[in-house]
């Protein structure tokens, strides 16, 4: 946090920006890697695709798992060794993207339909057959274990098997990306069970080779700093046998998540109606996250010396204080309220924990306010 908050005090005023370690997201690799033992670890670059960022994962984890062309294109370009390609509503720019891909891949597939477009597009890698199965898991998200436009429904399965052997394609297992944000490492734990054996009962009924278990992203790192407890869940998956099958990681969150801090100056204090409030350059066009979610996201208050004006500093002490953006809407709250000791105009404001699906998810058009600057730090 030191380089981060050094960094803060330091921007030009008014302050706003996005700041991204990649050395964080190789950290949360390496101890996933631990707890996974040798299992396969793709980067769902949907979660963060700062360049440097992906950078990082396309240098540490063993494959990029990519959910539209351009994804594709871009993970290609910054030399992923190995591709997947996931995601609904799949049209021919994502099939021809695949069947023109150097990089080896796997192409999850959604629907009978995808199967059709995929073969007509010249693809002859291999294809997961993505499936909406078993029990929902605690976590946000969820996209399987109730009705969603997620994967197959398994009783489509068998169709979609055949069809794909009609087309020519190459089956070589399933994709059962379940929800995001799980926090529960036993409960993960018990989906990777279940897929595994759910995967090798299919195969054995539909005549399948079963090369590739692929159980999606879904580790919890929750933006008010909790984590999914990866000692828990090595313990839980201890002699996991997948029956010669490869299986598959996808995480976007737990590797992101870590890596990115919003950070935001404040240029207004006032308190209204009995509550104290800071309004900052930037908001939730920026970190959607907290009013996506409904929940008050944390921040460390980073004072600044400096003060350029003839009038007053405004300042607060000891206050519970709403920290609210630049948007024309009471919505626009990235804080409902958090105690801090003394807080003035110009000071900055560092969300941590805002990595994954931050800027990504970003609805930055909106009152065409200046872009936040986009900053890679070393180290942590
Ligand atoms: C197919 C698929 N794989 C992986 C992920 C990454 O999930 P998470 O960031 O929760 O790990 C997602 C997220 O939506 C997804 O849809």
């Amino acid at each position: 946090m030191t380089a981060v908050t050094d960094f803060a005090a330091s921007l030009p005023t008014p302050a706003c920006a996005w700041i991204y370690s990649p050395a964080r997201l190789a950290d949360r690799l390496e101890h996933l890697r631990e707890a996974l033992a040798g299992h396969t670890i793709l980067y769902a670059m949907k979660a963060c695709a700062n360049p440097a960022v992906l950078a990082a994962a396309v240098e540490a984890a063993d494959g990029i798992e990519c959910a539209s062309a351009n994804e594709l294109a871009t993970a290609a370009e910054a030399g992923a060794s190995r591709l997947a390609l996931s995601g609904p509503a799949k049209t021919t720019r994502e099939f021809e993207r695949a069947a023109n891909t150097e990089a080896p891949m796997c192409v999850h597939i959604e629907s009978v339909r995808e199967l059709d477009g995929l073969a007509e597009a010249g693809y002859t890698g291999p294809v997961a057959l993505r499936v909406n199965r078993g029990p929902a898991l605690p976590g946000t998200h969820r996209m399987t274990g109730e009705a969603t436009a997620f994967g197959l429904d398994p009783r489509d399965v068998p169709a979609a098997a055949a069809h794909a052997a009609d087309l020519g394609l190459d089956v070589t297992g399933f994709h059962m990306h379940a929800v995001s944000n799980c926090l529960d490492a036993d409960a993960y734990a018990g989906h990777v069970h279940a897929c595994l054996a759910w995967s090798h009962q299919a195969a054995r009924q539909l005549g399948i080779d079963l090369r590739y278990v692929n159980v999606g992203g879904g580790l919890g790192a929750d933006p008010r700093g909790e984590v999914i407890d990866l000692g828990a869940l090595a313990r839980a998956l201890e002699g996991l046998d997948t029956g010669g099958a490869e299986l598959v990681f996808e995480p976007g969150r737990y590797l992101a998540a870590a890596a990115g801090w919003y950070l935001t100056e404040i240029v207004d204090l006032k308190t209204v109606a009995g509550q104290a409030f800071a309004l900052v350059r930037g908001g939730t066009h920026h970190l959607r996250l907290p009013a996506a979610w409904g929940y008050s996201h944390p921040f460390t208050v980073v004072a600044v010396d400096r003060w350029a004006h003839r009038w007053p500093r405004p300042r607060f002490d000891e206050v519970d204080l709403r920290v609210c953006g630049e948007l024309c809407t009471p919505r626009d709250v990235l804080n409902a309220g958090q105690r801090v000791a003394s807080v003035a105009v110009g000071d900055r404001l560092v969300f941590a924990d805002a990595g994954a699906y931050g800027w990504e998810i970003s609805h930055d058009r909106f009152l065409d306010h200046p872009r936040p600057l986009q900053v890679v730090i070393d180290g942590s």
